[in-house]
């Protein structure tokens, strides 16, 4: 009887513990905490996701610690040590593996651009087809913002180590919330928040994509739009965006263009439901195109806890392209999976 017993406890026992490590993420629930494959909270805010060989590949910054408000500052300018940024890996969008702290912050100098006393937001990477270079660009900034360079860091695999290489002002104008763009000819792009982020700047690169080439463009001028996301849709290009409010939330907008460096024509806000014009609370970050699925499209928004940064969370949503608009709309969903999107 005993015997029986204690077999019987051991078979719950590690039924339990087989179900939990075993156990995987079947939806997105926006606003949540989402744990890593090791039970973990991801830790990567105002990121980018690159697709590369059949994995998913999702920088963000790592924000570790405590959350402060410098004494000297005049404005909500809540903050963290840069540690670095951080990396995770997925097939599916929903279960993500940690690979490390991808680009880790300059501890010994403390004249780095990347030093923990600085500022490091918004990283994101491309993939450069003809040097094999991953290449990542970030917003760098002194602790009161008023450096505005973007910073680049470049590595021979996906997950790292980045080594980071530089910072400066494309074109001589100021940077600060940013992304990048490859086109489908390969040539790249950096959308950034300039002009005392009243203007977005579209500065196209040099062919490694570690440097401005000295063409850009003004756009949105004096519409103090900041966390650019940008991506194609069939032959046209989409700018997701916010409004320039610091850790607080405003509205998005979606904006369209026929060419990169042309007009762009904008659509309004994309979002609907409760809150959609707070941004569900969110602000955006990255827009993902599905793999292997037409017209799917996920937009990535931060959830910022500007009190305490770390425990920030993300709103990822479907995107559903809007025939009448040419746009998109973005709906509130609490708990949704890719199955909202047909297959290809
Ligand atoms: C936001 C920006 C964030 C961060 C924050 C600092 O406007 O999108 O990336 O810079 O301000 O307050």
């Amino acid at each position: 009887m005993l015997k029986k017993l204690a077999i019987a406890l051991l078979t719950v026992c590690t039924l339990g513990i087989t179900n939990t490590q075993g156990q995987k993420n079947k939806t997105f629930h926006p606003k949540e905490v989402w744990n890593d494959t090791e039970g973990n909270p991801i830790n990567a805010h105002g990121g980018g996701i690159l697709y590369h060989k059949g994995t998913y590949y999702w920088y963000g910054e790592y924000k570790v610690g405590r959350t402060i408000l410098p004494a000297d500052a005049t404005w909500e300018r809540y903050r963290t040590d840069v540690t670095g940024v951080s990396c995770y890996s997925s097939k599916d969008l929903l279960n993500w593996k940690f690979e490390g702290v991808a680009l880790k912050a300059i501890t010994e100098d403390s004249e780095s651009d990347i030093h923990p006393t600085q500022v490091l937001e918004r990283p994101k990477v491309i993939y450069n087809k003809k040097t094999g270079k991953f290449v990542m660009w970030m917003h760098i900034d002194s602790p009161d913002y008023s450096k505005a360079e973007a910073g680049v860091a470049i590595a021979d695999a996906p997950t790292g180590p980045f080594t980071y290489l530089t910072g400066f002002r494309p074109n001589n104008c100021m940077s600060r919330d940013q992304t990048l763009f490859v086109d489908d000819d390969g040539t790249a792009y950096q959308f950034s928040s300039s002009e005392e982020n009243q203007t977005m700047h579209i500065n196209r690169l040099t062919e490694d994509y570690t440097q401005t080439d000295g063409t850009y463009v003004r756009r949105f001028i004096g519409m103090a739009r900041e966390a650019p996301a940008v991506f194609k849709h069939g032959k046209k290009y989409y700018m997701l965006s916010s409004g320039c409010t610091g850790w607080d939330p405003n509205s998005a907008q979606i904006a369209v263009a026929d060419s990169i460096m042309g007009e762009w024509t904008v659509l309004g806000d994309p979002c609907t439901g409760p809150d959609a014009e707070k941004t569900f609370y969110g602000q955006s970050t990255h827009v993902i195109p599905i793999q292997g699925k037409k017209n799917a499209y996920i937009a990535c928004f931060d959830m910022w806890k500007k009190k305490d940064l770390q425990d920030s969370r993300y709103i990822w949503l479907p995107m559903i392209p809007n025939k009448q608009t040419d746009g998109f709309t973005i709906p509130w969903h609490e708990e949704w999976n890719l199955n909202i999107f047909k297959k290809k």
